[in-house]
C-alpha cells in the first residue's frame, strides 16, 4: 500500500513510518514515500493508500506540496479507500477535518484519520494501528 506523506520536522514522517509497519505487521507491503518523489498519477490505479501532511498555514495543508498533490487526488478519489494522518501543535485538527471533509466531497472513503500533537507516541501508534486494519482488513 502506498503512504505518501509531507513533514516539515519529521513528525508525520515518522507517522508514516508506523503506519507502514502497522501495515507490514498485518502481512501487508507499505511503499512510504514523500511526496515530492511520488506523482499523483501513481495512486490513481490503487484502491486503497494513505495520506499525511501536518497542520500548516492556518489549519492548512502544506501549500508548496500536498496542496496541490490533494488537489490532483481529488479527481480521481471517488470510491478510493483513503487513510489520512498528520501532527500538528496549537490548533484543535481543525485542519484534519476539513481534509477529511474535502475528501468525502470528492467520493473517497476516509477509512479514518489519526492527529498527533507534535511527536508521535504510544497512543498515536496505536491509532495508527486501527488505521492498518481499517485500510487492510
Ligand atoms: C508555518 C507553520 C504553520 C503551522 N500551522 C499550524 C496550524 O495551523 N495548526 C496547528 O495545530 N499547528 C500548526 N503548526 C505546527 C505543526 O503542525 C507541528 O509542529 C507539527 O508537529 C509539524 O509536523 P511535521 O514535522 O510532520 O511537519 C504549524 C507549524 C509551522 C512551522
Amino acid at each position: 500500500m502506498k503512504i505518501v506523506y509531507w513533514s516539515s520536522t519529521g513528525n508525520t514522517e515518522r507517522m508514516a513510518q508506523m503506519l507502514g509497519e502497522e501495515i507490514e505487521k498485518l502481512g501487508g507491503s507499505a511503499e512510504v514515500e514523500e511526496v515530492s518523489s511520488v506523482s499523483p498519477s501513481a495512486l490513481e490505479k490503487e484502491t486503497v493508500f494513505a495520506l499525511g501532511c501536518s497542520a500548516m498555514g492556518d489549519e492548512e495543508l502544506d501549500e508548496g506540496e500536498m496542496e496541490p498533490f490533494v488537489q490532483e487526488v481529488e479527481k480521481f478519489a471517488s470510491g478510493k479507500k483513503i487513510g489520512l494522518f498528520g501532527s500538528y501543535d496549537w490548533g484543535d485538527g481543525e485542519w484534519m477535518r476539513r481534509w477529511e471533509a474535502r475528501m468525502k466531497e470528492a467520493g473517497a472513503d476516509v477509512a479514518g484519520t489519526v492527529i498527533a500533537n507534535n511527536e508521535p507516541g504510544e497512543e498515536d501508534q496505536e491509532h495508527l494501528a486501527e488505521l492498518a486494519k481499517k485500510l487492510f482488513g
